[in-house]
């Protein structure tokens, strides 16, 4: 099976899936990295690991150039006929356009625990009830409400940003002397593990 990687920064997530693929540990195969941003370094990952990397200019954010920008990507990936799509540090949010021509395909992931209900609060393994983080600065929210713990989610993509059915979900415990830095690292570090296993657990049919 064909997996697609939609990335807008370092692909640390793509190396383990590149990773766990050398090792023949990864159900499926990297076919295409593709990025809305010439300098991730997930570009280059993807080229050294020789597999397709498409940089897809985004010249606004608005539009109808916007628009034709998510045409354009769409059109690329779906060359590749990918079986599943991976958002890895993707910081665009597609369209019900775009979801739609690869019905159950993309998945998302995000560095914060999300509830499976689209509610605002998520109840960690200890009975915690904390507030469901979500946006692009997920990980510094964490920190400035003093949360002791956070964790990642990979969860289906729908036209809701940061919503859709979970697949998984892992806990983090935040550190008293944590910056965002070093926090975001160890999600990180979680994050890589998780998305191999889920993906593998996806394209296993299960
Ligand atoms: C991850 O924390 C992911 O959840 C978030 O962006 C980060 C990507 O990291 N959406 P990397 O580019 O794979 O290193």
């Amino acid at each position: 099976p064909g997996i697609a990687v939609l990335l807008s920064g370092s692909g640390s997530n793509l190396q383990a899936l590149l990773d766990a693929q050398a090792a023949g540990d990864l159900a499926g195969e990297v076919v295409l990295v593709a990025s809305d941003r010439a300098q991730a370094y997930g570009l280059q990952r993807a080229l050294q690991a020789g597999v397709a990397a498409a940089y897809i200019p985004l010249r606004a954010t608005r539009g109808p150039q916007r628009q034709q920008w998510e045409q354009r990507l769409a059109d690329i990936v779906a060359c590749f006929e990918p079986d599943l799509i991976v958002l890895a540090g993707f910081m665009r949010v597609l369209s019900a356009a775009f979801l739609e021509r690869f019905p159950n395909r993309v998945i998302n992931q995000h560095p914060a625990l999300l509830p499976a209900d689209g509610g605002d609060t998520v109840t960690t393994t200890s009975g915690l009830v904390i507030p469901a983080l979500r946006g692009a600065h997920v990980v510094a929210d964490a920190l400035r409400l003093g949360l002791p713990v956070t964790g990642c989610t990979i969860h289906r993509v729908t036209p809701r940003v940061d919503d859709g059915p979970i697949l998984a979900r892992a806990e983090v415990p935040i550190q008293p002397d944590d910056t965002v830095e070093s926090l975001h690292e160890r999600i990180k570090a979680v994050e890589r593990r998780l998305i191999v296993a889920t993906v593998n657990r996806l394209l296993a049919g299960e």
